[in-house]
């Protein structure tokens, strides 16, 4: 039945979602189209969610088998059980989705099921029934980039999705791509025994990140087992009942080679999605690299029709979606709805994780500013070494001048949580002195933040 809406929203990721419960609460009719079975998107059906159930469960196992007799606790024999781990990651996955259609009865969100196509500004049609509302916003996120000559089965060469269904350990997995989630997927597979080779075309692993954090992050990897090939191209991949057969390609120029492998997971990156939305037909432009246009405000350049998350320009990652989400249901409610790129915080949940918020020192490099650096191992970290995890460390850069936090870079222990105390003191236009001036709970990995921060004014203590 047709129905009119303040606010049809066209995907149910954390963009989608998040962005139809704000408008829900601001008062607005709002109506979220979603073609998958479930609510969630990528984030919670196929990504975020499913992955760092597997990372965790890996990492328990991992775990138990390396660290926990040095902390004299004794384990007869660990094995695992992958099916179990599978079913579990199953459940989590579960209880996420059905998390999200609980939260759209609670606040009236009605979820039209169906796959929506705008046929005009104000009418989105999902699977047949024209629905009318004032604004609509474009969340359908993005999937896996293909790359030529490696033809996906989601078997033996697989993207994020085959890769994180795998019903048997491969024996070697090829990577493809050195970015978030090649070395979250790597780790997993390497932990439960699988050889893994991360074939990466530039010279360097997770290219967005601090170059400094991204060597020592190669150098831990390295330490696990994991194998990298930089500067290096894959231009065939043949499956065959035997596995799959890689050409591989210096990327400067030299032999072809042939590596074989189990299974191969491609993850050289997302691109947006915008197929069978009529994006054509109405006009809505597309940047050169297929991505909704959007302005400051969210808004395309057709009046009523806005986009957020994975589909447009910046990160694409869950948070930033959520936090235009809101930004752009409040602009739609009159408010001033706003996202601050500048602190956009990025985790790859490895173990150690790498974490990072603002500028990169290359970025600051590049952009002639003059900086000061404070850096803090955890090996100097008393909680770090209690819990025997003392790789990594803190790295901050400021303002020479004003000593305003620029950038906060992290490898280590729960680095994903220690970066949120950045991320907040950036929000506030913090400098490195106020987050040293902070008390910090003793012992806790949070020190290690304060150390660096003491160590940008070169008067940390405890070293
Ligand atoms: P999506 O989550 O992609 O949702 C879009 C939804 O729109 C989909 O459900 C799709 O079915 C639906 N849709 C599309 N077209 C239509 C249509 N015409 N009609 C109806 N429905 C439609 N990010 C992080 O921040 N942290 C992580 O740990 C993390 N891990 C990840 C792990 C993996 C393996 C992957 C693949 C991604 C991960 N990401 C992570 C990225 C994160 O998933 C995305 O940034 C996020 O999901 C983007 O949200 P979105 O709302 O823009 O789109
Ligand atoms: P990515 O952009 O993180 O990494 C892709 C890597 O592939 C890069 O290092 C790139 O240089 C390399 N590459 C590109 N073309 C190549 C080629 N032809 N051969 C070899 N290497 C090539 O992309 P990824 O890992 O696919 O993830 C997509 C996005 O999903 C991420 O950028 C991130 O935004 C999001 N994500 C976030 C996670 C998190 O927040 N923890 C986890 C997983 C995904």
């Amino acid at each position: 039945m047709s129905e009119q809406f303040d606010l049809i929203v066209i995907g149910s990721g954390p963009g989608g979602y998040v962005c139809a419960l704000r408008a829900a609460q601001l008062g607005m009719r709002v109506g979220c189209v979603e073609k998958r079975a479930t609510l969630g998107g990528t984030c919670l059906n196929i990504g975020c969610i499913p992955s760092k159930a597997l990372l965790q469960s890996s990492e328990e196992y991992h775990h138990a088998r390396h660290a926990l007799a040095d902390h004299g606790v004794l384990v007869d024999s660990v094995t695992f059980d992958l099916a179990r781990m599978q079913a579990r990651r199953g459940e989590v996955v579960t209880a996420n989705v059905k998390g999200v259609e609980f939260l759209f009865r609670k606040s009236n969100v009605t979820w039209l099921k169906g796959s929506g196509r705008i046929t005009a500004p104000g009418k989105v049609d999902v699977d047949g029934t024209v629905h009318e509302t004032k604004s609509i916003v474009i969340a359908t996120g993005s999937d896996s980039m293909p790359l030529p000559g490696v033809a996906v089965d989601e078997k033996r060469i697989v993207t994020s999705t085959g890769g994180l269904q795998l019903d048997k350990v491969p024996d070697h997995l090829v990577v493809i791509g050195g970015g978030y989630i090649g070395l979250e997927l790597g780790s997993v597979w390497r932990r439960l025994g699988a050889e893994v080779t991360v074939v990466e075309f530039l010279d360097r692993i997770v290219p967005t990140m601090d170059g400094e954090v991204a060597r020592a992050f190669q150098r831990i990897l390295a330490r696990q087992g994991l194998k990298f090939r930089l500067g290096t191209k894959v231009t065939a991949a043949h499956a065959g009942n035997d596995g799959v057969a890689l050409a591989l390609e210096p990327v400067k120029a030299g032999a072809t080679e042939e590596l074989t492998a189990d299974v191969v997971l491609v993850s050289i990156g997302r691109r947006p999605f915008t197929q069978d939305l009529g994006l054509e037909s109405v006009g809505v432009e597309l940047d050169q690299r297929g991505r909704v246009r959007t302005d400051a405000h969210f808004a395309t350049n057709v009046p009523g029709i806005y986009a957020i998350g994975d589909v447009i320009a910046g990160p694409m990652l869950a948070h930033k979606a959520e936090d235009e989400g809101v930004a752009v249901a409040e602009i739609l409610a009159g408010q001033a709805g706003h996202v601050n790129y500048e602190v956009i915080p990025g985790v790859v949940y490895t173990w150690p994780e790498v974490a990072s918020v603002g500028r990169t020192e290359e970025e600051l490099k590049a952009a002639g500013a003059d900086y000061k650096t404070g850096k803090f191992p955890f090996t100097a970290n008393g909680r770090a070494r209690a819990m025997g995890d003392t790789e990594g460390f803190v790295k901050l850069l400021a303002d020479r001048t004003t000593d305003r936090l620029l950038g906060a870079h992290i490898i280590g222990p729960d680095a994903g949580t220690l970066i949120a105390e950045l991320a907040v003191a950036m929000e506030f236009g913090a400098s490195a002195e106020d987050v040293a001036r902070t008390c910090h709970a003793h012992p806790t990995l949070e020190e290690a933040v304060k150390e660096a921060a003491l160590a940008v004014d070169g008067r940390a203590l405890h070293i």
